[in-house]
């Protein structure tokens, strides 16, 4: 309940809840975070324990519309597959909608298609639940302050609040005990050269949400500690990084903090591990392409996955290295 009271007090300024258009519409991207959100000071309210810093990823993302219907829940169709109204997923969406409906009677059909595949460590539910508020805003023609999407979308999932933007963001952790200073910016730099690559290792559901894998790792890992230092550390190199287009630093930066994530997570009990064998080959043989001269890091979320960065003159070389890796280049695809 605290969710919906969150909002609705902020949207009887906005003439809220009114809308004469039929439905409403949205496109976000996905995004990676470059200094990872990992630790919640507040699990409602999906607050962080530290700042982080991502890239959106151009134009992979949701696009996503709602509407009302007359049915008596919430339908929800993801790439014209309609969810099973009991699965997990429908009721994170449902809780999300409860804070938006005008009463508890009016149910919303929310149609959202993405071009990545969902859950599997690729910010998905970012980008929905980015691409899901926005589709709100236009549907009520709120046109709400993008710091205040960024709070609403941060409701349904933390990174979410960074998919309100392209291009470089940071997450500002704040200190208020209802989050109403804890939201994304974004950083006005573009870096045109530089790219990502996803390489899919498992496209399939994650065994343990990152939910319940920050919540184990904050309890039961002693390198949790060292975390904030850690963040801290990264997010200053990482902004001289962009700064100064210093592609060296920020690929090392990003590498080390994905690392340094992942370590938290192999010392928590039970033990927190997502790496498959195939995850290590690529790994490895990214670092062997550096002992070659091949200017290229990597980042990995909460899942096998494995995002490379690297400079778009290495584009032809990573191809023929990777011949399934999806190619992002995210500020030359921005919609
Ligand atoms: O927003 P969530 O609950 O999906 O958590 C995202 C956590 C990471 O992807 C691992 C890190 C990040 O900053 O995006």
């Amino acid at each position: 309940m605290y969710k919906r009271q969150f909002v609705q007090n902020y949207l009887k300024d906005f003439d809220a809840l009114l809308t004469t258009k039929t439905y409403g519409e949205a496109f976000a991207p996905s995004n990676i975070a470059l200094v990872k959100y990992w630790g919640k000071r507040d699990t409602d309210l999906n607050l962080p324990v530290t700042n982080s810093l991502s890239l959106s990823l151009g134009n992979l993302g949701a696009q996503t519309k709602v509407c009302y219907t007359d049915q008596n829940h919430d339908t929800i169709i993801v790439n014209g597959i309609e969810a099973d109204t009991h699965s997990k997923f429908s009721h994170r969406l449902t809780e999300f909608l409860d804070a938006f409906r005008p009463n508890p009677q009016t149910f919303y059909h929310v149609e959202t298609n993405t071009n990545i595949p969902i859950g599997a460590g690729l910010a998905s539910s970012a980008a929905g639940f980015a691409a899901l508020t926005l589709a709100l805003d236009d549907f009520y023609n709120w046109r709400l302050p993008t710091e205040l999407l960024s709070i609403f979308a941060r409701l349904g999932s933390g990174s979410a609040c960074r998919s309100i933007y392209t291009g470089f963001v940071e997450w500002q952790a704040g200190t208020a005990k209802d989050g109403h200073d804890s939201y994304a910016v974004p950083i006005t730099v573009t870096w045109p050269e530089l790219c990502m690559a996803v390489l899919v290792v498992n496209d399939q559901e994650k065994y343990l949400s990152s939910r319940k894998a920050m919540q184990q790792t904050v309890s039961s890992s002693i390198l949790y500690q060292s975390w904030p230092q850690q963040v801290e550390h990264d997010l200053h190199l990482m902004k001289m990084a962009i700064d100064q287009k210093d592609f060296e630093l920020l690929g090392k930066t990003a590498e080390q903090n994905a690392l340094a994530m992942q370590a938290t997570m192999l010392a928590s009990w039970p033990p927190i591990l997502y790496n498959q064998p195939e995850s290590l080959a690529i790994i490895q043989a990214i670092w062997q392409m550096r002992a070659n001269d091949t200017p290229v890091y990597f980042t990995q979320d909460a899942g096998p996955n494995i995002k490379l960065l690297f400079l778009e003159n290495d584009m032809e070389y990573i191809k023929a290295c990777f011949p399934n890796a999806i190619m992002v280049r995210p500020f030359a695809d921005i919609p």
